[in-house]
């Protein structure tokens, strides 16, 4: 097999494109083929700010550094979740990065809103990785607004995207299936949101940062991705090794045919919460809600 420009030595053969490519004609394809999906979903475009959410990964560091390569205006937004050495790690990792490449990086520390993750998971007994998802969703959607950026960039990939997608087919659950797409609209309180590296693979992403010498933090946070979404990662890649192409096609045949039938399946009212002004579907926002249960419980001496 050889590169199909210069038929030189290949260094990954992607079949789902039936394409061969060296590291150099690897590293152009990558970009505009992220610069095709930006465009494709009206994304954003050289006019947008746009903000990054960085988790010091190889996803969201390769997305930031294409996105400011193919000349659109990113900064980056990092939330210091506090879980001890991973994060001490990963915040270096980040602002590492930024100084190499230039631009501005927003830090949020959790520990200084409410407590750190670890801390929160003790005080609540709440699963780390749920409230994990609640400040994520919650300070995505607050810093973009605050700072004034037209969209969220997130650096979630195909494997990502294919995974939950199997997991909300297999249990049929309907909702998911009208939620899920690359491009969530801004809506009143909400800032739009979007997922420019959601056709490229994790070992696409993964190559893309080594050759592009992109510093990330290699180590598993420790709470780690729930052990579900690895094994159905896990068997849409044995799909994949016996019929290639079937991941990339499983989730664009989904946004094509099954997300416009499930599209009008809307969740329940939004209103804002009458702590923080965010949108909330009840009268105070699970974050509030989460922020006094830890105040009350750290002035009850737990
Ligand atoms: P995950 O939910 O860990 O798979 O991450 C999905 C995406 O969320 C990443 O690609 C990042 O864009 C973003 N993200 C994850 N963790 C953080 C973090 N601590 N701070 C900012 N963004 C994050
Ligand atoms: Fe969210 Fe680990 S990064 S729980
Ligand atoms: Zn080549
Ligand atoms: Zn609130």
């Amino acid at each position: 097999m050889r590169c199909r420009i210069c038929k030189g030595k290949p260094v990954i053969y992607m079949p789902h494109h039936r394409l061969a490519l060296c590291g150099e004609h690897f590293t152009g394809w990558f970009e505009r083929y992220v610069d095709r999906t930006v465009k494709e979903f009206n994304m954003f475009s050289e006019e947008s700010k746009v903000l990054v959410a960085v988790s010091g990964g190889k996803d969201s560091l390769a997305l930031w550094y294409v996105l400011r390569k193919l000349g659109y205006t990113a900064d980056g937004f990092y939330i210091d979740l506090g879980i001890g050495d991973y994060s001490e790690k990963s915040t270096e990792k980040v602002r590492e990065f930024a100084d190499r490449i230039g631009a501005k990086l927003i830090v949020e520390k959790l520990s200084e809103s409410v407590a750190t993750l670890p801390e929160i998971e003790r005080f609540t007994s709440r699963e780390a990785c749920s409230v994990c998802g609640l400040v994520k969703r919650y300070n995505f959607n607050k810093v973009a607004k605050e700072y004034g950026y037209d969209v969220l960039a997130t650096g979630h990939n195909l494997d990502d995207e294919a995974s939950s997608l199997l997991s909300n087919v297999i249990n049929w659950n309907t909702k998911y299936l009208g939620r899920k797409y690359p491009v969530l609209e801004a809506e009143e309180g909400f800032v739009k949101k979007v997922k420019p590296l959601c056709k490229l693979t994790e070992k696409e992403t993964a190559l893309y940062s080594v050759l592009n010498g992109i510093d990330f933090l290699e180590e598993e946070c420790p709470y780690s991705e729930d052990a579900n979404t690895i094994f159905y990662k896990q068997v849409l890649n044995q799909i994949e090794e016996k019929f290639p192409g079937t991941k990339l096609r499983f989730y664009l045949e989904y946004l094509r045919k099954v997300y416009p039938v499930f599209k009008e399946d809307k969740e329940g009212k939004i209103t804002s919460c009458k702590v923080c002004g965010e949108p909330s579907p009840t009268e105070v926002c699970p974050l509030c809600r989460l922020r006094e249960r830890v105040l009350n419980l750290n002035l009850n001496g737990a």
